[in-house]
């Protein structure tokens, strides 16, 4: 796609959505909206892009892909407002990249895919269009702009506020999306008003400023599930509800197992292997990729999580971390950021491993913290081993060979280093390093002193 350009219109309030944040930046299946659109424009291989932001606003810009710019509207109202001002700055990234297309989207309609992008831009080109609009057919299309045809073109586009009766009526609405010429667009937007019900610039009156001075406007007809945008948060959650259903169906396809979808909420760009299954109350997000034959939940949550082939995630977290093949985690156990835990490694309940790798075959049962380690292979944690990784101001690591036998409440100050075939005596303090094949007992010898009780007249009880 040389020599087209993308705008994308963010900087609306949203204040339909009641949110300190702009609209754009509402998630859908935990991905801002904006970010649905910039990706789309990328994989229509559109590369370069002007982003309209509000002043001010600096949480956009780090989202956007390399390459994608932005450009402020002023937040003040009087000096302009409308989708048709928010084009209008970006006005000089359109001049000065000497583009011959520009695609217009708004970024708040994140189904608008690559795609529909470039299945209208054919028809732009072929119909020799000026201007050329996505729209579609709705069932209830109160909200959105209609479309006015003119035989195969269209005459005008007008917005609910402005519409007659009978106008109210059409079913054929305006999606926010749309291809312009380059040059079509600079002189339009030099040209509208604002002269309308709610005093603003209208995008959608460069379509009757086409007609007046005898260009060509048409349209291109995509799906209606494409075209939906979010002005508040019902219109935000109906967006949720259509896109899981779509994430899901495409898993079933593929043979991911979803026996009961009710309760389950995965994001759009997470991928299942077949024969997994999924169990309710289960959220996985982010870039979280999963092999064939695991099964995860009920009641667990994944977010950027690698998992390899039959693995078991029972009511568990998994952020940010490696669970190769057959890997068994939970119940109740929360892997945190930075964990490669290796083939057949079992992790039980109420263990906690952040920053560690855990090699095969190694069972971490109970009640254990694991923090900054890396631990060898088949090794075993006795219930309530802890690392003792932070000192107040730094963290250390503790270090385990293979083949290790760690008892029970087991404490291991970092930095520590156990060799291979190391036992621990349970309740030991380690604090120093312990060589290989050795038995490590830190603590203090127990005294029994017998008839102690009657002894101290601690028994019989006095009533
Ligand atoms: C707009 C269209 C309408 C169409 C609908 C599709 C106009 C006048 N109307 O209405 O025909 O059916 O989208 O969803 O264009 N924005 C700015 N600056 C502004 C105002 C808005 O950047 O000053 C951005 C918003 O962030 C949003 C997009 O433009 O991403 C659309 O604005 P919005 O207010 O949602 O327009 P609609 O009323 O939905
Ligand atoms: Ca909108």
């Amino acid at each position: 796609m040389d020599n087209v350009c993308a705008v994308i219109m963010a900087a609306g309030d949203g204040t339909r959505m009641k949110s300190s944040y702009p609209k754009v930046l509402c998630d859908v299946l935990f991905k801002p909206m904006i970010t649905w659109v910039t990706d789309h424009v990328a994989d229509a291989g559109i590369r370069d892009a002007c982003v309209v932001v509000r002043e001010k606003e600096d949480r956009i810009a780090p989202l956007l892909p390399r390459g994608f710019i932005t450009a402020t509207q002023s937040a003040d109202k009087n000096k302009g407002y409308g989708t048709g001002y928010a084009v209008m700055m970006a006005a000089d990234f359109i001049k000065n990249g000497g583009f011959s297309d520009v695609v217009v989207l708004s970024g708040d309609a994140p189904f608008t895919g690559a795609q529909d992008i470039l299945e209208a831009f054919e028809k732009h080109k072929s119909d020799g269009n000026d201007v050329t609009v996505l729209t579609s057919m709705l069932k209830d299309p109160a909200g959105y702009g209609r479309i006015v045809r003119d035989g195969e073109g269209v005459a005008a586009i007008v917005e609910q506020a402005d519409a007659d009766e009978d106008t109210k009526l059409i079913g054929e609405i305006n999606s926010g999306t749309y291809w312009f010429k380059a040059a079509f667009l600079l002189d339009a937007l030099g040209n509208i008003t604002s002269d309308n019900t709610k005093g603003e610039y209208y995008l959608t009156d460069t379509v009757a400023y086409a007609v007046e001075t005898g260009r060509k406007a048409g349209a291109c007809v995509v799906s209606p599930d494409v075209v939906l945008g979010a002005n508040d948060r019902k219109g935000l959650s109906e967006l949720n509800r259509l896109a899981l259903d779509k994430v899901l169906d495409r898993l079933m396809a593929d043979g991911v197992n979803i026996p009961f979808p009710d309760g389950i909420v995965i994001g759009a760009d997470v991928e299942i292997g077949p024969d997994t299954t999924i169990l309710p109350g289960t959220v996985i997000r982010g870039r979280t990729v999963i092999g064939a034959g695991c099964e995860i939940g009920p009641n667990s949550y994944l977010d950027n999580a690698a998992i390899g082939d039959g693995c078991r995630v029972i009511s568990s977290y998994v952020d940010s971390s490696t669970l190769e093949n057959g890997v068994k985690i939970g119940p109740m156990s929360n892997i945190r950021p930075g964990c490669h835990i290796k083939p057949g490694v079992k992790i039980g309940d109420f263990v906690e491993i952040k920053n560690s790798t855990v090699g095969d075959g190694t069972a971490v049962a109970h009640l254990t913290y694991v923090g900054d380690a890396d631990v060898g292979k088949n090794c075993n944690f006795g219930c309530g081993v802890v690392t003792s990784n932070y000192d107040g101001s730094k963290k250390y690591r503790t270090v385990i060979g293979d083949d290790v036998f760690i008892g029970g409440n087991t404490n291991l100050v970092a930095p520590v280093k156990l060799g291979n075939r190391v036992y621990s005596a349970a309740g030991t303090t380690v604090t120093d390093d312990v060589p290989d094949g050795a038995l490590v007992i830190g603590r203090a010898r127990q005294t029994v002193k017998e008839g102690w009780a009657e002894r101290t007249g601690k028994y019989p009880k006095k009533t």
